[in-house]
């Protein structure tokens, strides 16, 4: 874990963080899932297409990326000429972790004749490796874009992939990996608040298993989660992902009652992303004052992992032709 040394004392860091994004020209992004006070000063908070997306056209000098590693990755592909900061490099994810890209790509050599759709959640490396990459919300999208007799990788993450399958009855090979917040939710604890709550409807993440997708009434990204909380006609929402989402929901309606769903003891932090955590708004200061930790790719290996992000980028916004993919 990075340890901050730095003596803030007497530093107002609200303040300064204001005049840093000025001077420096600056935009801060942050994820859904970061902590109330980093989404309340973004520039702009987003899932993780809408966060790659606005990275590809800022036209600011600096991305300061309060999410995690690959999300920040992802900025400096699409934007090399920037300078992107990650308040904290260790901000890693496990699914991320579970893909090391020498055993993707003996994978993806060992079944020639797929091609290799990848979640985002993914190293660079692993992107290199890919024909195409999906977020939680543009994956149904390209999915359907790609011929139903395309053999098809999916990886990392095995129940958004499973999700899929399940949902368009497509065969997938799957890559055993999985997001360690989402796999914390209890089933048990699920239908016993649910008990408690009747009439109040789940939504969740696909990263979730199929035990706690099965009972949701709503699947879907962070962002379309937001979209169905702000129309749903209830008073009580359940909420299966990641809980600093709620933030945005209790702002946009603050009559309605969002209830974060539990982990195995029923109110544990478990559902917390220990790597979102991580970024302060302490380490934000300092990422601006000191332009690091400052994230860096080797040209060649950011080119070819450009290339199945843009095809992400178009096959999301239906520029790209239907069966338009091939193999590898
Ligand atoms: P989305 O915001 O794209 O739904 O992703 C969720 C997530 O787990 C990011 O790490
Ligand atoms: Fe990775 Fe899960 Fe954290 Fe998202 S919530 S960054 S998938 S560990």
């Amino acid at each position: 874990m990075t340890v901050m040394t730095a003596d803030l004392t007497g530093i107002d860091v609200l303040a300064e963080i204001e005049r840093l994004r000025k001077e420096r020209n600056a935009v801060i992004l942050a994820h859904y899932y970061q902590k109330p006070q980093i989404q309340d000063l973004a520039d702009f908070v987003g899932d993780s297409l809408q966060l790659s997306q606005e990275a590809a056209k800022t036209d600011a000098d600096v991305i300061a990326f309060c999410g995690v590693k690959f999300m920040a990755d992802t900025a400096k592909i699409l934007s090399p000429e920037k300078i992107v900061v990650l308040p904290d490099l260790e901000a890693g994810c496990s699914l991320e972790d579970s893909c090391p890209p020498e055993k993707f790509k003996a994978f993806r050599e060992a079944h020639p004749d797929h091609i290799a759709l990848t979640y985002i959640n993914c190293s660079t490396e692993v992107k290199a490796l890919s024909d195409v990459i999906v977020t939680s919300s543009s994956a149904e999208t390209i999915l359907q874009q790609i011929p139903k007799d395309q053999k098809i990788i999916f990886g990392p993450d095995r129940h958004l992939g499973g999700w899929l399958s399940r949902k368009f009855d497509r065969e997938m090979l799957l890559w055993p990996g999985v997001c360690i917040v989402h796999e914390a939710f209890s089933e048990t604890e699920l239908l016993k608040l649910k008990a408690q709550h009747p009439d109040a409807p789940i939504a969740a993440h696909p990263e979730c298993p199929p035990h706690i997708l099965d009972h949701a009434d709503h699947v879907g990204s962070t962002s379309s989660i937001l979209k169905y909380a702000k129309n749903f006609e209830g008073d009580t929402l359940i909420v299966a992902t990641e809980p600093h989402i709620i933030h945005q929901m209790e702002k946009a309606l603050p009559g309605k009652n969002f209830i974060g769903a539990p982990g195995a003891d029923g109110n544990c932090a478990c559902n917390i992303c220990p790597y979102m955590a991580l970024n302060t708004l302490e380490k934000l200061y300092l990422a601006l004052r000191d332009l690091q930790p400052r994230i860096e790719i080797e040209e060649d290996l950011r080119l070819a992992a450009k290339r199945s992000l843009d095809k992400m980028l178009e096959m999301a916004s239906g520029t790209v032709g239907k069966g338009d993919l091939g193999a590898r």
